[in-house]
């Protein structure tokens, strides 16, 4: 049949191809020739700081935050523009300004729509640690868990627990994900603990994962060096704790140098940065802050199974510019949360 299709193409025959179509006899795909087979598309967001029904938000003591109903809106059409597009979404903490349950339901009025499958979730500071008492980390923490419940992934590897964190989860295509939780009681810094190292560390050694492009999902700012928050140059607690250790296990597994690419996801700086030079081998992606409208509202990336990527395209939201931005470090030198 599609010989005889062939020449009859060949001697001009295009009525009886476009019949051929139309019966669905022949299909085929326009393939883009630069296309590399092992990819996966993610959609990456952070810093959501749902107020709820609060009108005064952290984030609004250094820039312009979103009310509720704007990130409500915002965030439906930003998902159901991208779901359509990427194979995951990965969200990297701060949902909340609080952690309190009208600000979850805000968001999870959203994000329950969606199919939690496709979603890879990790807390922030805001979430659950920024309380100046070792019981609102708790009570806040079980709260995350209780409004994520349906978004987190149990883990039965060596060292996971039945408390979420951390999760690995196999994305499909030669990708495979590890989630932590670094946040800290009673700081917006962070720490990933020794628990927790510990894993990652076999998550990275480990022959079952061996040759796959690795993705670490965290809030907090990966590799520390910028002190800037929101666009000033302020300090702000955006390090990791024990990031010596985590840039160390980073480096050893750069070294050994196993194929597949090795990529790290986080937020809280509110600024959006891709770094390819602070660790020579790894991708890290910092991610902008939905609920802020000074930049960006997310970043969308194709990764590549060889570490390579691009971004799939620019999305800007609802962004405004403010004096503030450029000159609050005068006003606000010191800012500690
Ligand atoms: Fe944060």
């Amino acid at each position: 049949m599609l010989c005889r299709s062939y020449a009859n193409i060949c001697d001009g025959g295009w009525t009886e191809l476009c019949v051929l179509f139309k019966s669905g006899l022949i299909n085929f795909r326009m393939v883009d020739v630069t296309e590399k087979i092992d990819s996966i598309k993610l959609l990456l967001i952070s810093d959501i700081h749902c107020v709820g029904s609060r009108t005064f938000a952290f984030s609004r003591i250094v820039g312009e935050a979103k009310s509720t109903e704007q990130i409500q809106k915002d965030l439906a059409e930003l998902l159901g523009r991208f779901l359509k597009i990427v194979d995951y979404v990965l969200i990297a903490g701060d949902f909340t300004d609080n952690g309190r349950t009208d600000q979850y339901e805000a968001v999870m009025s959203v994000l329950d729509r969606c199919d939690p499958e496709r979603f890879c979730v990790v807390p922030g500071n805001h979430d659950t640690a920024n309380f100046n008492n070792l019981e609102s980390w708790n009570v806040r923490m079980r709260r995350f868990k209780k409004y994520m419940r349906e978004f987190l992934h149990e883990t039965n590897t060596p060292e996971s627990s039945k408390e979420y964190f951390p999760y690995i989860r196999e994305l499909g295509r030669g990708f495979a994900l590890i989630g932590l939780d670094s946040t800290l009681a009673r700081s917006a810094m962070g720490q990933l603990g020794m628990r927790q190292l510990d894993m990652l560390r076999w998550f990275l050694t480990t022959a079952e994962y061996k040759g796959k492009h690795k993705i670490i999902l965290l809030h907090h700012d990966a590799t520390g060096n910028k002190k800037i928050f929101n666009g000033f140059e302020i300090y702000y607690g955006n390090v990791l704790k024990d990031k010596e250790e985590f840039v160390d296990i980073i480096k050893a597994h750069v070294e050994r140098n196993e194929g597949g690419g090795l990529t790290i996801i986080n937020g809280h700086t509110h600024l959006k940065l891709i770094d390819k030079k602070s660790i020579p081998g790894a991708n890290i992606f910092t991610v902008p802050s939905f609920g802020s409208r000074f930049e960006e509202d997310c970043i969308a990336v194709e990764l590549f199974q060889d570490g390579t990527f691009r971004e799939l395209e620019y999305y800007a939201g609802n962004v405004r510019t403010r004096l503030l931005k450029k000159y609050g470090k005068f006003v606000f030198p010191h800012t500690h949360t």
